[in-house]
């Protein structure tokens, strides 16, 4: 008998949890339509971002281009105008062609930290037929004057206002970087977003010492990664309503599995589609299936959430005072 995988996501039905991540996976209509021929259950385009729907932000990019390259040092915060894969009329064109070419749902993605013109955009956006928009909000915040409560407030603001725009359900796409991650996803939740999406991942910045030089570079995610995910998952899901999404480090089959249990509804996927092909999708569904099967599990739906934090045995073991007696506890390392 085939095993029961299908999940509900933004009130969208999914077949199974595995979408492709916001990515260059689909950035052409032939890599849109090879993720849904390998089984892909939705799709996420890659990111709109602000700086490309705000000409000004690009007049001030350009002089500040100018100037950094004048110093010849530290510039490419952010990419030229050039190496933007899409301006915001081929975004709405691309996200209509894949709509077209796929019968997958297709979320889209925007990402920034201000109220700019998002509005209006995410109208544009949902015309194009988008099933879901995914909001990707921040920044790294250097200003010693702004504070937490001011930054949390402009992201409210901003879902508040994105959601009240449009029909098609958001979803917030989260950094780990608050203070206090159930407080803000409670006021997003309230602000009309949907769903949540743990985590975003950053360009970490380097050191390189000989040349004295600060470097930024994408690398892709390992599974170490999806722990901290999974607090967080456990935590919101048991708390704080609405869908889970995980993305950020689920390499394999017990990954997903995991993440499920601390409630999340959809699994993204990009490392391990960039790593291994897009074989790995239906390796992923099947394992997935067989993994339920051996553990005696009608389906997906009676799995999830079941660690999560209202529901683990041991619901502490996602809190703080857990760590510390791990730590007390901790008698070092192998024969040491
Ligand atoms: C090359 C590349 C481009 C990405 N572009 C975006 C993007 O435009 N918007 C976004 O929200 N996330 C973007 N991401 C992040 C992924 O959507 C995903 O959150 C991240 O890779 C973690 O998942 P993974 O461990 O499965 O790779 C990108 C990731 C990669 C590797």
């Amino acid at each position: 008998m085939s095993m029961d995988l299908s999940t509900t996501y933004l009130g969208i039905e999914l077949p199974h949890p595995f979408v492709a991540g916001a990515s260059p996976l689909s950035d052409t209509l032939d890599g849109a339509r090879a993720l849904a021929d390998a089984g892909i259950a939705m799709i996420v385009l890659r990111s709109l971002f602000e700086e490309q729907l705000d000409q000004e932000a690009l007049a001030h990019h350009d002089a500040t281009l100018a100037h950094t390259e004048s110093h010849g040092e530290a510039r490419s915060y952010l990419p030229e105008p050039a190496e933007f894969v899409f301006g915001p009329d081929e975004y709405l064109g691309h996200l209509a062609a894949v709509r077209q070419a796929v019968s997958v749902p297709v979320v889209a993605s925007l990402n920034g930290h201000t109220q700019g013109g998002w509005t209006g955009f995410a109208r544009r956006i949902a015309d194009a037929g988008a099933d879901a928009l995914e909001l990707n909000l921040f920044d790294v915040v250097t200003d010693p004057h702004r504070s937490s409560a001011d930054i949390e407030h402009e992201l409210v603001e901003i879902t508040a206002s994105v959601c009240s725009a449009i029909r098609v359900p958001v979803a917030v796409k989260l950094s780990p970087f608050y203070t206090s991650l159930p407080h803000l996803a409670n006021r997003l939740r309230v602000a009309g977003a949907r769903g949540f999406v743990l985590f975003n991942r950053y360009f970490e910045p380097d050191i390189e010492t000989d040349l004295l030089e600060v470097h930024t570079q994408l690398q892709l995610s390992t599974p170490r990664e999806l722990q901290l995910r999974l607090r967080w998952l456990a935590i919101l899901s048991g708390t704080v309503g609405g869908d889970f999404v995980v993305t950020g480090g689920v390499h394999d089959v017990e990954d997903a599995v995991k993440a499920i249990m601390c409630g999340a509804h959809t699994v993204q996927i990009v490392a391990t589609l960039l790593r291994h092909g897009l074989g790995r999708i239906e390796e992923l569904r099947q394992g997935l299936a067989d993994w339920l099967r051996e553990h005696d599990y009608a389906s997906l739906r009676q799995m999830r959430g079941s660690m999560d934090s209202s529901r683990a045995p041991d619901p502490r073991a996602y809190e703080r005072a857990n760590y510390l007696r791990a730590l007390q506890t901790h008698r070092g390392f192998g024969d040491a």
